[in-house]
């Protein structure tokens, strides 16, 4: 966002770029709206009809399963139209420009367009080229992953909010652990601005290799490269795949020592707090960050993640462009039924 205030239907500004503009408030705005349609999704029919009429196209140019998947699904819950471009198979190959491919898929009239780019700053430039456009920033190189951070959030309240707690109450003081590769990771970035801005403590765990050169103005109670004693006490641990494809292999001496001193193994697991929850964002490198058997004890909410994450993004997608179709707000069109 541009802004941190909200309207009186949706987010105030256009565009979803990073988690630093939506503060607690427009966080709390898109936790809530994301559990009302975790409701609907339970229904027999889980579509509403909030964004008949709307197209949303994916603009991925790296890789995703769960991100892409998730946005095109709640884009249909919607009742949005998909558009989803291929890079392998477009007209990049023929060399034209990705400022000219974000004008092209803008002259179709799409209304909102969610990229994913290796480059850090790409969901920036294109919401400069497509002014007319929502942009969300579906992960842009090492810089931003807002909806993952969202998605987390969500799961993470959804596991420790206690009945009759404010929405952001159970984030007051927690004690969380971001583990691994901080230096290349969006995720992390995006984790720690989101956690601050909801009051949790974020201390970063990693081989100091594998730290950002400053982190300087980073809103974190701690820096740590001894996991077992940054595991004491932590009640949320989010592990960080190391970011193979931005180079993250050259800054450890080996895989089987990295999982040694910083891999969440079944002995580390079981010295958990006994409420603690392990977080990753997809995809898990098996034996790697994590012991396979710890992925699936019921304290991991990775499936938990992937399912929150598809109502965290009709929540935003629904706040970027549902405000201005005229009919009903949010509540009304949560109610509705796709016919509705
Ligand atoms: N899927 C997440 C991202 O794209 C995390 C990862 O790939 O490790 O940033
Ligand atoms: N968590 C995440 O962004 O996963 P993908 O890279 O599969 O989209």
């Amino acid at each position: 966002m541009t802004s941190g205030v909200l309207d009186s239907a949706g987010l105030a500004a256009r565009h979803l770029l990073t988690v630093d503009d939506l503060g607690a408030e427009g966080i709390e705005r898109v936790l809530s709206v994301a559990g009302s349609f975790a409701e609907v999704g339970r229904r027999a029919n889980p579509k509403v009809p909030a964004l008949r009429g709307r197209t949303v196209a994916t603009l991925f140019l790296e890789d995703s399963t769960r991100t892409r998947l998730s946005f095109e699904t709640a884009a249909r819950r919607l009742s949005a139209d998909v558009v989803s471009f291929s890079a392998s198979s477009s007209s990049l190959n023929k060399g034209e420009s990705l400022r000219d491919t974000v004008a092209t898929i803008e002259a179709m009239g799409v209304d909102a367009l969610v990229v994913r780019h290796r480059a850090s700053g790409t969901a920036h430039r294109v919401a400069a080229w497509a002014p007319g456009v929502a942009v969300v920033n579906a992960g842009d190189g090492w810089h931003q992953h807002p909806t993952q951070a969202l998605a987390d959030l969500y799961t993470v309240a959804d596991a420790l909010r206690r009945p009759g707690e404010d929405a952001l109450g159970c984030f007051a003081g927690l004690p969380v652990a971001v583990v691994g590769d901080v230096r290349h990771s969006r995720v992390a970035r995006s984790l720690v601005a989101a956690y601050a801005a909801v009051g949790a403590r974020v201390t970063l765990v990693a081989p100091p290799t594998l730290l950002p050169p400053s982190l300087e103005g980073w809103p974190i109670a701690g820096v740590s490269s001894d996991l077992d004693e940054a595991l004491e006490g932590a009640r949320v641990v989010s592990l960080l795949r190391l970011q193979a494809e931005r180079g993250s292999g050259a800054y450890v001496p080996s895989l089987r020592e990295y999982t040694a001193r910083w891999g969440l193994t079944v002995e580390r697991a079981a010295r958990l707090d006994a409420t603690a929850l392990v977080l990753h964002p997809g995809p898990v490198v098996r034996g790697v960050e994590v012991a396979s058997e710890v992925a699936d004890l019921p304290r991991a909410r990775i499936g938990a993640q992937v399912r929150n994450g598809l109502v965290v993004r009709m929540a935003v997608l629904f706040l970027l462009l549902g405000h201005d179709t005229g009919s009903a707000g949010a509540g009304e069109q949560v109610a509705g039924g796709e016919d509705g």
